[in-house]
């Protein structure tokens, strides 16, 4: 069969995103923050939706080390060379979790995850820019967080976000219509 051609991909219309939950559709990616710092108020909020997130079994194996000290944001940067967000980051999250605890180890990547994107997502409600940067499960990454952090051998740094206010105008693919039809199924594949 023809391969059918790209659909165009157009921005989601301003009157089609009323439908859509606010935090998702303008989401914005930055690597490059102002100096301007996210203040207690807004870290305490996004901690609590990162909380609220849904995980295995409700084993809430996930901990979350709240980073705002730059020397330390310039020691993550060993062993990940994907990180130049931590260079003006004025606040990283990492999502750390625990194996040896979780009652389901094999479903923390995805905890971790879906914890990430609450944070994503309630960065976003409070106009604040941000860009979720991979740890786990490369090594070199793991070991580098851990010793700037001293995080103990028995947890695992998973992912982290920077989050703040951008530099300059912020882009993100998230407002992008993605959606494709032929990667969605119904009923059967
Ligand atoms: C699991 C995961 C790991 C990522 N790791 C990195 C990273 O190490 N460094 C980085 O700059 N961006 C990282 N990103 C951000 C993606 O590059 C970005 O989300 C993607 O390019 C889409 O852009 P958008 O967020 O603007 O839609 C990561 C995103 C995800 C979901």
């Amino acid at each position: 069969m023809a391969e059918e051609p790209d659909k165009e991909l157009t921005p989601i219309a301003a009157g089609e995103k009323t439908n859509y939950s606010d935090g998702i559709f303008d989401r914005k990616t930055a690597r490059q923050f102002s100096s301007n710092k996210v203040t207690q108020e807004h870290i305490d909020l996004i901690l609590k939706a990162a909380f609220a997130a849904p995980t295995g079994g409700n084993q809430r194996s996930w901990e979350f080390i709240v980073v705002t000290d730059k020397n330390l944001m310039l020691d993550m940067k060993q062993g990940n060379s994907y990180s130049q967000a931590l260079d003006t980051a004025p606040l990283v999250i990492v999502i750390a979790v625990s194996p040896q605890t979780a009652a389901y180890p094999e479903l923390l990547t995805m905890d971790a995850g879906i914890a990430a994107q609450s944070i994503l997502v309630q960065a976003s409600k409070l106009g604040l820019a941000s860009v979720p940067m991979s740890i786990a499960p490369q090594k070199a990454r793991i070991d580098g967080v851990s010793r700037a952090l001293h995080i103990p051998a028995d947890i695992v740094p998973h992912i982290m976000i920077c989050i703040g206010q951008p530099l300059t105008d912020a882009v993100s693919s998230a407002s992008t219509n993605f959606y494709d039809e032929r990667k969605v199924h119904y009923n059967r594949y």
